[in-house]
């Protein structure tokens, strides 16, 4: 098995650059919001633009109102218009519809930002959740929880709200700029070439820092799923925890992490945030240039003070989109680097999937295991030349040392993973031409430790068979003999269990996946240690309903327990991954020197036959 194609690397510098690859990869993604995309982009644009009109408005104030006498007229049409008291008058009704169009501007981009941003991030998350559980089991021995959760809880919010976000303010800032470059030159282009050299030369540092940025987010990223896989693993394993006082441990494990985290947001700090007052030094040092030869051209009259005032304040409302626009840089990078780690999980594709061709598996009859050789890592052989023929409705019981491969050979039968050679047949076909649905739903599983989720008992007996009737959910209740447990429940099978049912015994939560199990029907049961974590009572009564759910159907059952396995049709003994026994409880116990009689006789002391 190839590990690559289901491991998630922890960053993605590849990709991260394959800019035409990744925009086709989230093409189908914006198709989806392309008109209000672009709708919120033509509005960007007018937003953008109104900085400039008020730095332009602030000239004709300044010479008419400020500076200017009742005397200055404008011919228009034969009508007389004084402008110092037409300034006086329109501006308060300007400035209100100044600030009602940029208010409206504002929301409607806001919106169609959020509107946008959102859909695409939910449209991505949906996918991605679904390709998450189409993977199959070995994707999840591969890779951990944390940063497997990191892909959902950042990136595509990251890979599409901030792309949005992103653009709409490089369009707004970009636009912002034009205009206030063009109040700079309408004023004075001798000043305005001054003005916008030195803001040139201010930005030159924001895009050297770029990649170090990029850098410092992945690593950011590695650690944070770090963090998370603590976090699950500190819940899941609590018990352990506590019980064997390795809660300072955990802590120091965090405390690394943490302390890896500070390490980095101070390296960025350090090597980026210098940048911020240098512009602004940079800033100053043009802005007293200008004033300085701002005041000569005034005193010479080749400048008006409106003029002056116009200029000075586009350049300083210069400095925000200037900024914003190295930023946007940025800030893009960040977003491909975040689409390059979600279209890394959609490119896995799972192992295990049906042919195309598939058929379906409508009922069990014979189930042969070919020459199966099979292995979890490549030169590891975990089952060796394994053969064997299961009867219909037969039980078949696999025993050996712990590590022998029994888990093994159940798991192959669901395709939890595919034989390396060999093959296993069920009437006649290899499973892997049957569709796997199909072949999933002929097989109830109930292992040793159940999970459950968190529900209601109800719920996760129905998740056997979701569309089951009132009367199926009581009969698998009273064949799991869960009946008297649930009368003792105030809300009985409605009663809500924990997460992982952690407000249930051992007992009970076997019987409730015994129901499950029970409810769904298969033709193919398979126990693995369905009882070994009960105590002798519950398992008498755990027994008596695993009684009810192997009537009439194919089991395989794994038992440590020899005593649960003496009614088993077969016995197949299992040693590093080979058969070496096959026979009935009588027949095998009568070999001298067999390995079964052994391991009875390690159980019981003595053979008793
Ligand atoms: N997901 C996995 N990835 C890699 N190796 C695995 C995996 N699961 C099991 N193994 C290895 O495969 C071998 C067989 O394991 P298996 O679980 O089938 O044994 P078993 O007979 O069920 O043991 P036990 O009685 O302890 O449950 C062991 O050496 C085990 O370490
Ligand atoms: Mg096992």
């Amino acid at each position: 098995m190839e590990d690559s194609l289901l491991k998630l690397k922890n960053t993605n510098s590849k990709t991260a650059f394959n800019y035409g690859y990744l925009l086709g990869k989230m093409f189908p993604y914006i198709k989806k919001v392309l008109g209000r995309a672009v709708i919120l982009f033509l509005l960007a644009i007018p937003l953008g633009l109104l900085d400039g009109v008020v730095a332009f408005a602030l000239r004709p104030y300044m010479d008419f109102v400020v500076n200017g006498n009742e005397t200055q007229v404008y011919e228009f049409q034969g009508h007389t218009i004084y402008l110092q008291a037409f300034f006086i008058k329109f501006i308060p009704y300007a400035i209100v519809c100044f600030a009602l169009i940029q208010g409206l501007l504002k929301y409607l981009c806001n919106y169609l930002s959020d509107w946008t941003g959102n859909t695409m991030s939910n449209a991505l998350k949906m996918d991605l959740f679904k390709k998450l559980t189409a993977m199959d089991t070995k994707f999840y021995d591969l890779n951990s929880s944390g940063i497997v959760l990191s892909r959902f809880l950042s990136d595509p919010d990251q890979a599409s709200k901030k792309l949005i976000e992103t653009l709409k303010t490089f369009i707004l800032s970009a636009f912002e700029l034009v205009a206030l470059v063009v109040v700079l030159l309408v004023n004075s282009w001798k000043l305005a070439v001054i003005g916008v050299g030195v803001m040139a030369l201010a930005i030159t540092p924001v895009t050297i820092i770029r990649k170090k940025i990029k850098s410092v987010s992945n690593a950011t990223m590695v650690v944070g799923g770090n963090m998370t896989t603590n976090f699950n693993e500190t819940f899941a394993g609590n018990k352990i925890i506590t019980a064997y006082n390795l809660q300072d441990n955990q802590n120091n494990k965090f405390a690394k992490q943490i302390k890896q985290q500070f390490n980095l947001t101070i390296s960025l700090t350090k090597r980026v945030g210098w940048m911020s007052p240098i512009m602004y030094f940079v800033c100053s040092i043009g802005i007293a240039i200008v004033m300085n030869y701002g005041n000569s051209l005034i005193l010479s009259g080749e400048m008006t003070a409106g003029s002056f005032a116009s200029f000075v304040t586009s350049l300083l409302l210069l400095y925000k989109p200037t900024k914003t626009l190295g930023l946007t840089l940025t800030n893009i990078q960040g977003t491909f680097v975040a689409m390059s780690r979600v279209f890394e999980l959609f490119d896995l594709m799972p192992e295990i999937k049906n042919r195309k061709d598939a058929i379906e598996l409508k009922s069990v009859g014979k189930i042969e295991f070919n020459n199966v050789n099979f292995e979890y890592e490549k030169g590891i052989p975990v089952l060796k030349n394994f053969n064997l023929d299961v009867m219909p409705n037969e039980t078949i019981a696999l025993v050996g040392n712990s590590g022998g491969g029994k888990s093994t050979v159940v798991n192959l039968i669901p395709r939890f993973y595919d034989v390396v050679s060999g093959s296993i047949k069920i009437n006649g076909i290899d499973i892997r031409d049957y569709d796997i649905r199909s072949l999933r739903n002929s097989i109830s599983f109930v292992f040793q430790d159940n999970y459950l989720f968190s529900g209601t008992i109800r719920e996760n007996i129905l998740m056997g068979k979701p569309n089951a009737t009132e009367d199926e959910v009581k009969n698998a209740i009273r064949l799991a003999h869960l009946e008297d447990f649930l009368g003792t429940l105030p809300d009985g099978i409605d009663t809500v269990v924990g997460e992982r049912g952690a407000s249930l015994s051992g007992g009970q939560r076997q019987r409730v996946a015994i129901a499950r199990a029970l409810i769904k029907n298969a033709p193919i049961v398979i126990l693995d240690e369905a009882t070994s974590a009960l105590d002798n009572e519950s398992e008498a009564i755990v027994q008596k309903a695993l009684d009810n759910l192997i009537q009439n159907r194919t089991v395989f059952v794994i038992a440590h327990r020899l005593s649960t396995i003496h009614n088993a049709n077969r016995i197949a003994v299992l040693n590093e991954g080979e058969l070496v026994e096959l026979g009935s409880h009588s027949e095998l116990i009568a070999k001298d020197g067999g390995r079964y009689r052994h391991l009875y006789e390690m159980q019981f002391g003595s053979v008793k036959v």
